[in-house]
């Protein structure tokens, strides 16, 4: 079955190395079939949090917040690249993900963390697993965590080294989970 699914990644640096991984999961999840679409953070640009997509009446919402919310709503599963700022989540994915609320409900989303050093991104996936299950979304049991971010993958998303193909043993599985369960709800959508 061919999804629907968002990739989504927050890192607003000039150098940001994440968009690596962000690049590689969009090539992976294509090549399975699926129709995939990397939300970047800094191209969408929303403000820092003054009001959430909801709290604007129908049709009153800044152009760019409302092309997001119907994209969230259409789509059949999610994933998110996440890198670690000071054991946290980076704050421009977080606060993308703050504008919305009803638009996450009933999908599933995957947790596929980075960094510089040896954890990749460990204590970020954790406070993003609670989050996002906070926010209504079926946080997949699977992850994957990418440490030494740029020996891991190139400058293309392309694995290198040690880390790149611990990375393509595991994504298989990944996204495999992801899809199940994006197929499950899909279909329990279509029940409504
Ligand atoms: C503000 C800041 C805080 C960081 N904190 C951590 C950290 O807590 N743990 C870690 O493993 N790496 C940390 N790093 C290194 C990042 O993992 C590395 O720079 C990574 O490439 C950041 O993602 P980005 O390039 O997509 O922005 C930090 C980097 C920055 C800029």
């Amino acid at each position: 079955m061919s999804l629907s699914l968002l990739v989504f990644y927050g890192s607003y640096r000039e150098n940001r190395a994440g968009i690596r991984l962000a690049d590689y999961a969009v090539g992976q999840l294509s090549a399975r079939g699926h129709a995939v679409e990397l939300i970047d953070a800094k191209a969408v640009g929303l403000p820092m949090l003054d009001k959430r997509y909801m709290d604007y009446p129908a049709g009153e919402a800044p152009e760019a917040m409302e092309t997001l919310a119907g994209k969230i709503r259409a789509a059949d599963g999610f994933l998110f690249v996440a890198g670690e700022y000071n054991w946290g989540m980076q704050p421009g994915l977080k606060n993308l993900t703050d504008h919305y609320l009803d638009e996450w409900a009933g999908r599933p989303a995957g947790l596929l963390s980075y960094s510089a050093g040896r954890l990749g991104g460990a204590r970020s996936n954790s406070a993003w697993h609670a989050t996002l299950t906070e926010m209504g979304m079926v946080v997949i049991p699977s992850t994957i965590a990418v440490g030494g971010i740029t020996q891991s993958l190139d400058e293309h998303g392309q694995p290198i080294g040690d880390g790149g193909a611990a990375l393509e043993r595991g994504f298989p599985g990944f996204a495999s989970a992801l899809t199940w369960w994006a197929e499950a709800a899909k279909a329990r959508r279509e029940r409504d």
